[in-house]
This record gives C-alpha cells, sequence and structure tokens, in this order.
C-alpha cells in the first residue's frame, strides 16, 4: 500500500450509500458506503472474471452482461474479445456511471458496444430472461463479505437460478470472490439448469502477503443459439 496521501476524484452520496473515487500515487481506489471495494493495484482476477468466461463461450456476436462497474477493468476485459458484440454494465451507483462517462476510470475505453446501466444487477437479471451469453458477477467481495447486505440474495438458490435464466442454453455465469467459495460451486451443481461447474483459484500476491481470490461458473443447460448479435 503506498504511503501516499489520497486525492479524491469524485464523492458522492446515493440512496445505497457513498461512492469516493480517489487516486494515491499511481493507485486508483474505490470505496463504496464506506467500504473497500477495490483498486488497481492487481486487477488480474477481476480481468480473469472476463477471460474465463468468455475462454468457454463459442461463437460470435457474444452478449455479456457485467455487474457492477467498480474500475471497469472486468468491463474494459470483456470488450478486449473482438468476438463480443454487446457490453452491458448494471451498476447500482449512478455516480460510478457518471464518472465512466465522464473518462474518469482509466481502464474503460470509449466502445459504442459499451451500455452502462444505472441498475441493481438482480433487477436486470430478471428483466433480461434468455438475453445473455455470459453474465459476469462482481458487486461484493464475494459472497462471503457483502458491500450491500440487500446482494445476499444474489448467491441463495433463487439468486443464483435467476442469474441462470438470463442466459441462452449454453451460457456462461460466472461469479468473482475474494476467497475460495466451493459452497457457492456446490450450490451450483445443485441446481437443474447448470452444468459443467467449476472453482477456479487465483492465487494473488500482494503487498508481501499471499491470498487466493476464486471465480465459481456455470453453464447454463441446453445447447447453444447461435448469438444473432442484437438487443
Ligand atoms: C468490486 S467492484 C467491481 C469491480 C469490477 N469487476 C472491476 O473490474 O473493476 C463492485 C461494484 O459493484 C457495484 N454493486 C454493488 N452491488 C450492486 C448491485 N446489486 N447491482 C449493481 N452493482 C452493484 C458497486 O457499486 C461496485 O461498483
Amino acid at each position: 500500500m503506498s504511503d501516499e496521501e489520497p486525492v479524491e476524484l469524485g464523492r458522492a452520496a446515493a440512496a445505497h450509500g457513498e461512492v469516493v473515487l480517489r487516486r494515491r500515487g499511481a493507485v486508483t481506489e474505490l470505496i463504496v458506503d464506506g467500504v473497500f471495494a477495490m483498486d488497481d493495484v492487481d486487477t488480474s482476477t477481476e480481468r480473469a472474471l472476463a477471460t474465463e468466461t468468455l475462454a468457454r463461450c463459442a461463437g460470435t456476436g457474444l452478449r455479456v452482461l457485467v455487474g457492477g462497474l467498480g474500475l471497469g477493468w472486468t468491463a474494459a476485459t470483456t470488450l478486449a474479445d473482438p468476438r463480443v458484440a454487446q457490453v452491458d454494465v448494471a451498476e447500482l451507483q449512478p455516480a460510478l456511471v457518471g464518472w465512466a462517462r465522464d473518462g474518469l476510470l482509466p481502464a474503460l475505453p470509449a466502445d459504442p458496444r459499451l451500455r452502462l446501466h444505472t441498475a441493481d444487477v438482480a433487477a436486470h437479471l430478471a428483466d433480461h430472461p434468455g438475453a445473455y451469453d455470459a453474465v459476469l458477477l462482481d458487486v461484493d467481495n464475494g459472497p462471503g463479505f457483502l458491500v450491500h447486505q440487500r446482494n445476499a440474495g444474489l448467491y441463495g438458490t433463487p439468486g443464483l437460478t435467476g442469474a441462470l435464466a438470463a442466459l441462452r442454453p449454453g451460457g456462461v455465469l460466472a461469479v468473482w470472490a475474494s476467497d475460495p467459495v466451493p459452497e457457492l460451486a456446490d450450490r451450483l451443481r445443485g441446481l437443474p439448469d447448470a452444468t459443467d461447474v467449476e472453482h477456479l483459484v487465483l492465487p494473488v500476491q500482494r503487498d508481501g502477503r499471499a491470498f487466493d481470490y476464486a471465480i465459481a461458473l456455470a453453464r447454463r443447460t441446453g445447447d447453444a443459439q447461435p448469438s444473432t448479435g442484437g438487443s
């Protein structure tokens, strides 16, 4: 962690708590509702959330949902795949969406395939049945370390079933976590709509310490349908 004093780039209060974007030397930090959400010291696992999921998606014209935006690394990595036709990002904090549109998130390019929505990802999922080839969820520090208690439902059986329902048959759901989550993978294995469940453990070195982050993946049952890339 840098000793430099943070420089605030933005601060906004919203219904879901305060969000602060700040820079400490070369590092950009995001604080949500008083809880450290992330920085960009090591974004390998945020990027892996996109690359590991897209590696399991066939075809072109892919439509991807990313929830939430954070510093934009998962969304930017998704856009870097030329097979992706559309990236919808559901982000709870309107200020963060505004800062992204103002170009304050260094990782996130301006791209016509990118659609930023100020929305709770759970509501967005419910409104888009069968819409996506991939759904990438990184809205907390994982099921065991929630930024918002309201997100707890996302990781239970009804929430995961709802996330799978937003996928086309053969589409892939991925959930990022700051700790291994074998119980989440087990829950996915118990769902009739899920197949090919995997639990990836991703070692990261930070500030001289070793951490294991994780991604749980599942494919929606059924044969993959050709993607049209339309909306
Ligand atoms: C850890 S950050 C995401 C990091 C992101 N993967 C990246 O690459 O920068 C979590 C984000 O999820 C947002 N969030 C939390 N709960 C949400 C929800 N229910 N719906 C949409 N966004 C949510 C937070 O405001 C925050 O921007």
